[in-house]
C-alpha cells in the first residue's frame, strides 16, 4: 500500500468514525473533546462572570455549575425572590465562595438606557468583568403569516437589542482591559431554521450574524465571543414563549415524559463551552447534532430529505409533541 492510498484510507475511517460518533453525542465533537481533554471548569476559579437570565432554566445552571467552579457571580433576570434562591444554591456548592462573591443584580434587560448603570453596579462592587453571559431570552410558538409586526419587534428587543447594548458596554470595558469574552446563549435554531418560530429563528441566527462578526474584529484584543448553541432543554420557555399576537405567552408547559436534555447537563456543557473558550458550542440528545451536521453540510439532500419528513416532524423532535393547531398541514 502506496503513502497516498494509506492517506486516502486513513481519511475515510475519520470520516466514518466522525459521522458514527455524531450519531451517539449529545454535543458537537469539539465540545465532547473539551468535556473529556479540555480545560476543567475549574480554570475560571476567581474570575467575575455575570449571567443574565440567571433566575431559572439554563441560567440558573451556568450559574451552579461555574459557582461549582469557584466562580465570582452577578445574577441577573427580573424576578429577585428567584435570583434570591439560585444564589443561595450556589453558595451551598460553591467552591470557595462567600457572601460577597455572588451579587444579585436585578434587572429588566429591556431597558437599554439602564444598562451603564447596571454595569457600573457590576464595577463598583468586582472591580471588573472577565465574562458577559447573556443568556435571558423567550422562544415563541406561532404560524409564520399570522404574526404581528410588533412581535417581531418585541422578540428582537428582548434577543438582539438588549444583548447587544450590553455586550457594547462590555466589549468597551475588555477593550480598556485588555482581555474579556462573551458569552450568548442562541440556540440550534439560531444555526438551522425550525417551524412555527419566525422571529425567534430570525432573532437567534442575527445573533450569529453579529457575534461572529464581532469575533473576526477582536480576535486581535483578546476578546473571545461564545455562541452557546442548545437544542431541546427542559426549563420554563416554553410556556413563557411569544405567540403571534403582542404581549401573550404561550402557555403550555412541558411535561417530564418529553425528550429533552437536563437543564443541569446543559448548565455543565456550557461552562465546559466558556472555560474551553470555544467558538460555537452546540449541544442536544442524540440524533438531533448529527441531523443538524447532516443537513447543513449537505443542502441539496436536505432539501429533499426536509420535504419528505415535513414540518410536523421538525415540531416533534423539536417539543416532543405538536401542541399547537398547524393548520397549513
Ligand atoms: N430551553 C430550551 O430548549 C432552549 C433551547 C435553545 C436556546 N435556549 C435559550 O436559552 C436561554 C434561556 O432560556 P431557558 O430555556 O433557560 O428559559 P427560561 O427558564 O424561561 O429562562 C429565561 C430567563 O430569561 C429571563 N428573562 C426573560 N425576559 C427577561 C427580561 N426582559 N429581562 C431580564 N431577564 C429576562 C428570565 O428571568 P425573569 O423572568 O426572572 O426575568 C429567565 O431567567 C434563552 O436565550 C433561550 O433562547 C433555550
Amino acid at each position: 500500500m502506496n503513502f497516498i492510498t494509506s492517506l486516502a484510507l486513513i481519511a475515510v475511517a475519520y470520516a466514518i468514525l466522525y459521522v458514527i460518533a455524531l450519531l451517539f453525542v449529545d454535543c458537537d465533537l469539539r465540545l465532547a473533546w473539551a468535556e473529556k481533554f479540555g480545560k476543567p471548569t475549574d480554570c475560571l476559579a476567581g474570575k467575575v462572570v455575570w449571567i443574565t437570565g440567571a433566575s431559572s432554566g439554563i441560567g440558573e445552571h451556568i450559574s451552579l455549575a461555574l459557582a461549582r467552579a469557584g466562580v465570582k457571580l452577578v445574577l441577573s433576570a427580573r424576578r429577585a425572590y428567584e435570583l434570591e434562591r439560585v444564589r443561595q444554591s450556589c453558595l451551598k456548592v460553591g467552591k470557595n465562595l462567600k457572601e460577597k462573591d455572588i451579587l444579585v443584580l436585578p434587572m429588566d434587560v429591556l431597558e437599554v438606557e439602564k444598562h451603564k448603570a447596571y454595569f457600573q453596579q457590576v464595577i463598583d462592587h468586582f472591580g471588573h468583568l472577565d465574562v458577559l453571559v447573556n443568556n435571558a431570552g423567550r422562544s415563541q410558538r406561532a404560524i409564520w403569516e399570522e404574526i404581528e409586526l410588533a412581535v417581531d419587534k418585541e422578540m428582537f428587543n428582548l434577543n438582539v437589542f438588549s444583548v447587544l447594548s450590553l455586550s457594547r458596554i462590555a466589549v468597551q470595558h475588555f477593550m480598556k482591559q485588555n482581555e474579556g469574552h462573551i458569552v450568548v446563549t442562541s440556540s440550534l435554531a439560531g444555526v438551522m431554521a425550525a417551524p412555527y418560530s419566525a422571529s425567534y429563528i430570525g432573532a437567534k441566527h442575527a445573533i450569529h450574524g453579529y457575534f461572529d462578526a464581532l469575533r473576526l474584529e477582536k480576535m486581535m484584543h483578546n476578546i473571545t465571543v461564545t455562541l452557546l448553541c442548545p437544542g431541546p432543554v427542559f426549563s420554563n420557555i416554553l410556556a413563557d414563549s411569544f405567540t403571534g399576537r403582542p404581549k401573550e405567552k404561550f402557555g403550555k408547559p412541558m411535561e417530564i415524559t418529553d425528550r429533552r436534555m437536563s437543564t443541569e447537563r446543559c448548565g455543565h456543557l456550557c461552562a465546559v463551552a466558556i472555560a474551553n473558550k470555544l467558538d460555537e458550542a452546540w449541544m442536544a440528545l442524540p440524533p438531533i447534532i448529527f441531523m443538524v451536521h447532516f443537513l447543513i453540510c449537505y443542502p441539496n439532500v436536505a432539501s429533499l430529505v426536509t420535504r419528505f419528513l415535513g414540518p410536523k416532524f421538525f415540531v416533534k423532535m423539536r417539543d416532543t409533541k405538536v401542541r399547537m393547531e398547524i393548520k397549513s398541514d
